[in-house]
């Protein structure tokens, strides 16, 4: 089943760069509903679903028996070398990692991933198991929450959040959402708007609850070795902490030396590993964006393993 609560970002640019079609094998390390997935299997791929998320996960194994070409894992795509292994696959031709939450995961108060509605602290991709966000506020020291909140979500009023965070603590845990954006509320000077820190501080809390950045990163040093000659990659990302990552490892891959360009002769030995295929990151059009306001921040980066 495709959820039309997830509509899929920048499907046709996707299709565009990694090519599906008849004995071309793609992981897509973001299963999600299959909104992308359910188009490369159209287009005659086969297709490794991974996903951390058990509802996503349960979703992927019934269109397994629709969709003969489709084999799902509940593992993170930072291990996609040993799913690969697991199905038997050796090299894929394409990678897809269409970063973060979906919509669906986003509305679901039980996950915590949003602060529009009452639920538990939990922030996990997968629920069966790591730490929770509530975990992480009960056990940091006020300078590393404080770190964690500037460094994952950029919002400058870190330290003051913090400071109330530790202090709400000594009166209880802090384990809903509904109590996180109290304490924000009252930590915020007058007329400062709520909405836009509580997006910065839950982005913060789901990145490391789910480390995500280690995450992105592992799985960007392995491509080269999954994907065969020819094979490609896109990653789509939502925002500049992610695609930042992305741009800096197509950057430095696409190139033979990464010597000071003072010295006379390469002493680094680097040779490239990639092409890129997009100059810059690509966006969804005016239409997407207006259809799925979610798409707006969306950014699409492809390459091509040489
Ligand atoms: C933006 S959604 C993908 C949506 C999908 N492309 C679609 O169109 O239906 C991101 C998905 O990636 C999953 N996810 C996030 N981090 C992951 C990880 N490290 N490994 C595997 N899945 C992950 C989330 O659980 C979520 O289902």
């Amino acid at each position: 089943m495709n959820d039309a609560r997830h509509v899929p970002v920048l499907k046709d640019q996707t299709i565009e760069f990694l090519q599906p079609g008849p004995g071309r094998r793609i992981v897509d390390g973001t299963f999600g509903f299959a909104g992308h997935s359910l188009e490369f299997l159209a287009a005659g791929s086969e297709v490794l679903g991974l996903d951390l998320d058990g509802v996503a996960f349960e979703q992927g194994q019934s269109l397994e028996k629709e969709h003969p070409g489709l084999q799902c894992r509940r593992i993170s795509f930072r291990h996609m070398d040993r799913a690969m292994v697991d199905v038997g696959w050796d090299r894929v031709d394409g990678v897809l990692l269409d970063l973060g939450v979906s919509s669906w995961q986003l509305d679901d108060p039980g996950k915590g991933f949003s602060y529009r509605f009452d639920g538990p602290l939990d922030l996990r991709f997968n629920q069966d198991s790591g730490t929770t966000a509530a975990d992480l506020l009960a056990e940091l020291e006020e300078a590393e929450l404080a770190n964690l909140i500037w460094e994952l979500g950029e919002e400058r009023g870190s330290r003051r959040i913090a400071r109330a965070l530790i202090a709400a603590r000594r009166e209880g845990p802090v384990a809903t959402t509904t109590q996180l954006r109290q304490i924000v509320q009252n930590a915020l000077p007058r007329g400062q708007k709520i909405q836009p820190v509580l997006s910065r501080i839950f982005q913060a809390l789901r990145i490391a609850v789910n480390e995500e950045l280690p995450a992105l990163e592992e799985t960007l040093a392995k491509l080269p070795e999954v994907l065969g000659s020819g094979g490609r990659f896109v990653v789509i990302s939502y925002h500049s902490l992610e695609d930042r990552r992305v741009k800096q490892f197509i950057d430095r891959e696409k190139r033979d030396c990464l010597c000071p360009a003072d010295l006379p002769a390469c002493v680094c030995g680097h040779e490239k590993i990639l092409r890129p295929l997009t100059r810059k990151a690509v966006k969804a059009s005016d239409e997407e964006q207006a259809i799925n306001p979610r798409s707006r921040s969306a950014r699409l980066r492809a390459a091509e393993i040489l």
